[in-house]
């Protein structure tokens, strides 16, 4: 660890008693060890922290790479290592889950009713005719039953597909489609900012359309009137109380290497990928992971306040902290409903102790001022995370000082769908500087490199790599492996590097500072979103003949979208015209895909093979300099 006087920039060091009530007081130790044997390292973790059906006889298998392999021949199934082993334990009695709803209801469950709940559903799958390997097709708000409905498909050893709650009909119909579920688990309705989104009714216009769908469990959460379709479509609720319900139901032996779900994200160019995780590395990597970045203890609360429709919501708050026997708190709503102090009422209620969420969330939060947070006792609070998007420094500042107290380290994890858990993160026991997500956690070899593979100098900016494989790594896309090898692979085949499609820098102290996408992934508000997806969204109008999007830095959610729309010979460009654009974009792809700015245009710059160059458009948006023109068409 470099020593204080050694370091440059603004850096806040950790207190002793932080370092010493660390899992891992020492980085450096630790790394090297990783680093000089990695099977060995993730071996020996993996024996001692989770329980096998059967070990393995070698830990990793790089013989097909990019296409690797862990805990080869092992048997488990991560729902073993979640929910059944602590039925043995006095952990069965601990509160797993607190949910709070967005009108106020609560609930809390134990290991042990969770299990139960787990138990009886998974009954109620297998009697609807869910086998190992079948996908499932989840679509729902912010509630247990969502995590229930996870965890159940993971215990029969079907596959889920977490559609996030706040998408719409057409990404619902493609990750269906795409996935070729046979059963879809949604609800009648979500609540948000004290209304309701009506999600069976989109559900419905994706289900007509997609041929695969057979039967549609729908729980009830709003108790708004929904149609539910005779002979397909079942309540939640009535299937529990069925005798097919049935609370002993078995764990399905899985091998390590199985799927455990997939979950579909945006990429450069065509249809969202699908990403798909194991039961065996996945399980390993995201329990360890916060263990050591977040040094969980029995005592904690932990609130990872992400939506469960994306990779944080798998790993860190259905999976990982499950794993970890520890206690989650779930809240449904808005931060802002019906005051801007939610939030710091349900840390000061159930006296959370670590808090982990986004960038965009915090500088939400902040608009409202100090006083807000300041009317709430926050001294529960030991640790901070951040997640999702670079955090600008004066965001990590009012954080570190109005909500940690000044108090709470704050850990600014870099990771992604692909990865599965944290892979650029600080340990509690590290310096920090904000806006670094500091280092490789131990094992993880992070590099900042040039087009050929040099490392490029301190504080450049070249593209982010990851030397070698992990665990919880992303095995492949689903269904399409050659994607999987040219996506991530192909950059660095030579080294054999995984390039995750981020640009960042390197600093004096090794410290990584990621600066964004390097591809057409647009992050806005932390959430993940494709060109190519909302491009087709607003082609699919009838007055668009053409279209390219962009993302512009805004101050508050990082990136806002701007549209750039042909239209069709003889429509007018009109005011009203933008406005039904983006309500197009809207309905079908969800509220967070909304361009804020649509820009009617008669051309669009390309290259001379078609490809439209968004650079230029970006650096015309922005009044910067367009750059080298020369592979411009027109
Ligand atoms: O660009 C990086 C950004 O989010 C991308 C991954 O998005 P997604 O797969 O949706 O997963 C988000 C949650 C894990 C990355 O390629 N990103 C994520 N975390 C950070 C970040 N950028 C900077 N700092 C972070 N802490």
């Amino acid at each position: 660890m470099s020593d204080k006087k050694e370091m440059t920039g603004d850096v806040y060091f950790p207190t002793p008693e932080v370092v010493q009530s660390a899992h891992i007081p020492d980085y450096d130790k630790v790394h090297d060890e990783a680093t000089a044997d990695l099977p060995g390292f993730w071996g020996k973790i993996a024996a001692e922290n989770f329980e096998w059906y059967k070990p393995w006889n070698q830990v990793l298998d790089d013989t097909n790479a990019p296409f690797y392999k862990w805990f080869i021949n092992a048997k488990v199934n991560i729902i073993h290592n979640a929910l059944d082993r602590h039925m043995r334990t006095a952990t069965r009695n601990k509160a797993a889950l607190i949910f709070e709803g967005e009108p106020g209801d609560t609930k809390v469950y134990t290991y042990q009713q969770l299990n139960y709940e787990v138990c009886k559903f998974a009954s109620v799958l297998r009697a609807m005719g869910v086998e190992k390997g079948d996908r499932v097709t989840i679509y729902m708000g912010r509630i247990p039953e969502l995590m229930i409905a996870m965890l159940a498909s993971a215990k029969i050893g079907a596959m889920h597909s977490v559609v996030y709650g706040g998408f719409s009909t057409e990404a619902l119909l493609g990750r269906i489609e795409d996935s070729s579920s046979k059963l879809l688990i949604t609800c009648d309705g979500a609540w948000l900012r004290g209304k309701t989104v009506d999600l069976k009714e989109i559900a419905d216009k994706a289900v007509e359309r997609a041929g695969s769908i057979q039967n549609v469990i729908v729980v009830k959460r709003t108790n708004q009137e929904v149609g539910m379709v005779a002979g397909r479509d079942h309540w939640y609720h009535d299937l529990m109380a069925l005798p097919i319900a049935s609370a002993t139901a078995a764990t399905e032996v899985m091998d390590a290497e199985d799927p455990l779900f997939i979950l579909y994200t945006s990429g450069t160019t065509g249809k969202p990928k699908a990403i798909l995780h194991t039961h065996g590395g996945y399980m390993v990597g995201t329990a360890t992971t916060l263990k050591w970045v977040f040094d969980l203890k029995p005592e904690d609360v932990w609130w990872c306040a992400a939506d469960p429709g994306w990779i944080t919501g798998h790993s860190y708050i259905v999976y990982s902290p499950l794993i970890n026997g520890a206690t989650s708190l779930m809240y449904e709503g808005a931060p802002t409903f019906p005051y801007p102090d939610r939030w710091w009422q349900l840390v000061e209620k159930y006296g959370v102790t670590i808090l982990y969420t986004a960038p965009t969330a915090i500088r939400g939060l902040m608009r409202f001022g100090e006083s807000w947070p300041n009317r709430y006792d926050l001294s529960s609070l030991r640790l901070l995370g951040s997640v999702g998007e670079p955090i600008n420094p004066e965001a990590w500042r009012w954080y570190h000082r109005v909500i940690g107290r000044e108090n709470c380290p704050i850990m600014d994890t870099w990771w992604q769908t692909e990865t599965g858990n944290f892979m650029i993160t600080p340990l509690p026991s590290a310096p920090l500087k904000p806006g670094s997500a500091t280092r490789g956690f131990p094992g993880v070899q992070i590099d900042v490199v040039d087009e050929e593979g040099q490392p490029v100098g301190i504080n450049e900016e070249g593209f982010l790599v990851i030397k070698g494989p992990w665990p919880a790594m992303l095995r492949t896309l689903y269904k399409d492996p050659d994607r999987y090898v040219e996506t991530y692979w192909s950059r660095y085949s030579k080294q054999g590097w995984y390039l995750p499609g981020d640009s960042a820098k390197k600093d004096e102290d090794g410290y990584i500072w990621v600066i964004g996408r390097i591809d057409d992934v647009i992050k806005v508000s932390g959430y993940r979103l494709g060109t190519a997806e909302i491009e087709s969204a607003l082609v699919s109008h009838p007055t668009v003949a053409e279209s390219a999007v962009i993302g512009i830095p805004d101050e508050l959610r990082g990136n806002v979208i701007h549209a750039y729309c042909i239209l069709r010979s003889g429509v007018e460009k009109t005011e009203q015209l933008k406005l039904d654009l983006k309500d197009h974009v809207g309905e079908e792809m969800g509220p967070i895909a909304k361009p804020t700015v649509i820009n009617l245009v008669d051309s669009l710059p390309k290259t001379r093979s078609g490809k439209i160059m968004r650079r230029v458009l970006r650096a015309q948006t922005l009044g910067q300099d367009v750059g080298d023109l020369s592979t411009l068409a027109d």
